[in-house]
């Protein structure tokens, strides 16, 4: 992570509903996140996991 700036893009191949993704949000909130993985996958992370656990994410379109 040191490679990377603090307002990079990192993308999460096969991240699953993206609980990496938001550890790495949450030690750097500046960062772009793409998550990918299956569509019943993402569906699950957008709809579900992501609102009800760190909302400022999507609000702030950063994942
Ligand atoms: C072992 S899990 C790892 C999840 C996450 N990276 C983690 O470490 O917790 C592998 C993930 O790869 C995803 N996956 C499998 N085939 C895929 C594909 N063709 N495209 C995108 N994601 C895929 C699965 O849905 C699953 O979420």
């Amino acid at each position: 992570m040191d490679q990377v700036p603090e307002d990079g893009t990192v993308c999460d191949v096969g991240g699953g509903i993206g609980y990496n993704s938001m550890q790495l949000h949450e030690a750097h909130p500046k960062l772009q996140i793409i998550l990918q993985d299956l569509p019943d996958t993402i569906k699950q992370a957008e709809s579900e996991v992501w609102p009800t656990l760190c909302p400022e994410a999507i609000e702030k379109q950063k994942v």
